[in-house]
This record gives structure tokens, sequence and C-alpha cells, in this order.
């Protein structure tokens, strides 16, 4: 229970910190990238006929004010996420935007929802941070009314990503306090293996279990493609205690070994993920 509650921390600090920071920063180029799954949540809440839906991990919640808009004034669109930077800009860009979309800022693994309180509880990227799947995607289950459904993206393996680990690859040889990935941990791939996701919703109550991959062509600049090599994962975390001159040394490193992936002025890389569903 104690390491549990000490890996909890980690990730709050993590996203508390250094990793909120970094996706606040580069919010319009992440959802420019990641907007092809925020089209393919919409499209789900469309047709699902939901009314109320929970964003779980929702960031700087694209997400959240874009159902927000296609439920309009009757439905509602909640967010939730465990930063509060990520909260703060989610908040800010919805009164630009002039949606209804709401959020909350807590954890979703322990957070008190109203019981049964949504139709669909959905997530971009959101749901590979618990340090307690079970418990966690049990809390959600409660949060979903009778028959509501679960539409959660998360990443397949490294192996299926490699341009997701082509920078931490890259900076391995000048970065001796990179830290490796580990199999099944909350982060990025914590949910990759679809035995273990499936049997984590089994244990937490979930029925109609449905686990699919789905590959998805993603873009960003060029020019945009040193800083995002740098700034996030493994990589982000270990140049926050580099000097200049190796921070300059892995800056050129990582830039050269995403070659393979640049078209002229733009990247395209493909995601290779598990679309997962579910039933309350
Ligand atoms: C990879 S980001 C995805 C953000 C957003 N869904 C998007 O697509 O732009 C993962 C998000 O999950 C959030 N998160 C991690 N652990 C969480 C938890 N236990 N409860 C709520 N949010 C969490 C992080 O703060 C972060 O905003």
């Amino acid at each position: 229970m104690a390491a549990i509650q000490s890996r909890s921390d980690e990730q709050s600090k993590l996203w508390n910190g250094s990793a909120g920071c970094a996706w606040v920063e580069a919010q319009a180029m992440l959802d420019r990238t990641l907007q092809p799954f925020e089209d393919l949540l919409v499209q789900a809440v469309s047709a699902s006929g939901a009314r109320r839906v929970l964003d779980v991990g929702c960031g700087t919640g694209s997400t959240t004010r874009a159902i927000a808009r296609v439920l309009g004034a009757t439905g509602r669109s909640a967010g939730i996420d465990i930063s509060e930077q990520m909260i703060d800009a989610a908040r800010m860009l919805t009164e630009l935007d002039r949606t209804s979309a709401e959020f909350i800022c807590a954890d979703a693994q322990t957070h008190a929802f109203a019981p049964a309180s949504f139709d669909l509880i959905m997530s971009r990227f959101g749901t590979m941070f618990f340090t307690d799947p079970v418990a966690a995607f049990a809390n959600l289950r409660r949060a979903g009314a009778q028959g509501a459904t679960l539409c959660s993206i998360v990443w397949r393996s490294p192996e299926e990503n490699p341009f997701m680990t082509t920078a931490e690859r890259a900076a391995a040889p000048l970065l001796p306090n990179l830290q490796p990935r580990r199999a099944d941990a909350a982060g990025q791939f914590g949910l990759a293996d679809a035995r273990r996701m499936r049997a984590i919703l089994e244990e937490s109550g979930w029925t109609a279990i449905d686990i699919r991959p789905i590959d998805v062509t993603c873009t960003l600049p060029e020019s945009e493609l040193t800083s995002y090599g740098t700034r996030f994962g493994p990589v982000g975390v270990a140049l926050r205690e580099a000097d200049p001159h190796t921070r300059a040394q892995v800056a050129k490193a990582v830039r050269s070994a995403f070659d393979p992936y640049v078209q002229g002025d733009e990247v395209r890389f493909t995601a290779s993920c598990w679309l997962v569903g579910g039933r309350c």
C-alpha cells in the first residue's frame, strides 16, 4: 500500500511538474498532432447518444471542449485531471472558447464522483498512469450509469511505436541517468499489454470488453521536432539535470535520429494504439 502511494505521488509530482509544464507549453502543437484521436472520440460520443461524458486525464481539455460543442447546452462534458497547471490551462482555453466544458482537478483513481453520473467515460491517452489500475477503473465504473460505456485510447507497445522511443534510443549514450521504461508500470505504455488490460477491466467490474488495435497517422511540423524530442518522456526528465553542452549534444543526436520520419517540412508517424471499450 505504501509503495502504491509513493508511486502515485511520483505520477502526481511529474504531472504537476516538468511533464505538466511541457504539455501546457506545447498544447497547440500536441492538440494538432493528436487531432485524429479527438475526431475518433467525438464520433464515438455522437454515435452513442450519450449526454453526460467524462474525459479522464483530460489535460488541457481539447477533447473535453470538442465534446461540449457536440453536446450543446443540454449536455454535460466534464474533464478530470491530476495536474493543476493542465487544468488551469484547460479552464483558460474554455473561457476563450466559450464552451460549457467543466473541469475537476483531482486523481481519477480515487476521486469521489457522484455515483452513476455519466453515460460515457472516455480518454485520449489519460488512463495509463494509474498506480492501482483495478481500483481506478472500478472507481470510473461506479461513476458510470447502468449501461454506460467506456471508450479509452491507450498506446500499444514501445516496439510497435518506434517513433515514440526514437529520442530515448538516440539520447541513451549521452544520458547515464535516463530512466528505462518499466513494462506494466504507470506510464505511457502502462496498458500496452491487451491481456493485462482485459484482466484489469474484468476485475474492476466492466463488461462487454472490446480491445481493438487502431493505427493512426499523426503529423507535426518539422520545425517543432527537436523541441518535441527533447521535452517529453524520459529524455525530457533526464535533460532537466543536464548541462548546456550535454543538452546541445542530445538535441543534435535526437534530431538526426528522427530523420526517417521527416517529409519536407512535415513529420509523419504511425501511432499504434488500442481502442478500449467496455460497459458498466
Ligand atoms: C498523455 S497526457 C494526455 C492529456 C489529454 N488527454 C490529451 O490528449 O491532450 C496524460 C494526462 O493524464 C493525467 N493524469 C495522470 N494521472 C492521472 C490521474 N491519476 N488522475 C487524473 N489524471 C491523470 C496527466 O496529468 C495528463 O494530463
